[in-house]
């Protein structure tokens, strides 16, 4: 297929995007760099350096259609969310009605978008099903939701496959390709870097919380593991509408659990002080990943914690400064 993937120099993009070349896919990226590394994109993929604002450079990139587009390009710090929302609905929001807008208009035929847990915000009952009620609590989430939405709407009325991945933590490092965001929120890369970058500092958030330890449980899933869901869902999607998938192992770790493997993996003394708990952290956040089991054949196979803590260890022992170091 002749794929386009948004915000390919990110991540979890830019890992799909080496996936989809290695399955010998011919992919094109669009970042406009704000939070990705132009090192992270792979060699062979044609990038355009630029916004999906800027309705020109959409122009020329869809002068020839796709079979695919691959939507990553997004702000994702929940903390930023809540300071500036209307960023986020911006970016976000208006980001993926532009592409959409390409989109619907034969610009694709098929469309796989990174969703969020963050759209059932603090739900009821764990392990979340994909039928969970959608009550996100921050604005990030709120964001996702409204995009999940549109691609819905759009999908039914222009007639293309539409599938929403809902990732829950992700994490790890493939090929040379890992975690390098500024500021850096999640819990792995940040307790690795404690461990790599003089002062670098790291906390255990709360552990308090109605969990066996004490300290909140969530669902890691690797890198390599999402982009392989990525690939199965552009060959699974078809026919109008969109389908909402889980992406998690189902397997919840406490953050007591990720400190111990990191001291296994590392071979260090890994002792971080507990702090109280921040605000608008749920207790435990696990996917029931059935759906994605049954339609696509998806199975996590670098998820086990050590294994995506060892990973992680690599890429981040080679790159203590992330890309730029
Ligand atoms: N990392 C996670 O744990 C996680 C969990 C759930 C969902 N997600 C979602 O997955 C996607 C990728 O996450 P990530 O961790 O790789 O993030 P990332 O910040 O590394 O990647 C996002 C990429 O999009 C680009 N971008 C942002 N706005 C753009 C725009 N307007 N035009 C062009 N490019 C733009 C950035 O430069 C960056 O390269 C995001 O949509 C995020 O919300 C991530």
């Amino acid at each position: 297929m002749r794929i386009l993937v948004t915000g390919g120099a990110g991540f979890i993009g830019s890992v799909t995007a080496a996936l989809l070349l290695e399955q010998d896919h011919e992919v094109e990226v669009l970042d406009d760099l704000s939070t990705g590394h132009r090192e992270a994109v792979p060699g062979p993929a044609r990038l355009h350096v630029g916004s999906l604002h800027d309705g020109g450079l959409l122009d020329r990139v869809f002068a020839r259609p796709f079979d695919a587009v691959v939507h990553f390009a997004a702000f994702s710090q929940v903390g930023e969310s809540v300071r500036d929302p209307l960023r986020y609905w911006r970016n976000n929001v208006g980001g993926t009605i532009a592409l959409l807008a390409r989109v619907a208009r034969g610009g694709a035929g098929r469309f796989v978008f990174s969703s969020s847990a963050a759209v059932y915000g603090e739900p009821p009952l764990v392990p979340i099903g994909e039928d969970a009620p959608l009550c996100p609590v921050n604005p990030y989430g709120r964001t996702k939701l409204a995009m999940e939405q549109a691609i819905a709407d759009a999908a039914a009325a222009a007639g293309f496959a539409a599938v929403a991945l809902r990732y829950f933590n992700a994490a790890g490092a493939w090929d040379g390709r890992g975690e390098d965001h500024d500021p850096e929120t999640h819990l792995i890369p940040r307790l690795l870097r404690s461990l790599l970058v003089p002062g670098e500092t790291f906390a255990v958030y709360g552990d308090d919380y109605p969990t066996p330890d004490g300290t909140c449980v969530r669902d890691y899933i690797h890198v390599r593991d999402l982009a392989e869901a990525h690939a199965l869902a552009l060959a699974w999607a078809d026919g109008p509408g969109v389908t909402a998938l889980n992406l998690g192992t189902g397997d919840g770790h406490s953050v007591h659990d990720i400190v111990r493997a990191a001291g296994r993996v590392t071979g260090r003394v890994v002792a971080p002080p507990v702090q109280p708990r921040r605000p608008g952290d749920p207790a435990r956040l696990v996917a029931a990943n059935r759906r994605a089991r049954d339609l696509l054949g998806w199975r996590p196979r670098r998820s086990d914690v050590d294994t995506l803590l060892a990973d992680a260890w690599a890429w981040h022992s080679a790159h203590p400064r992330g890309y730029a170091g």
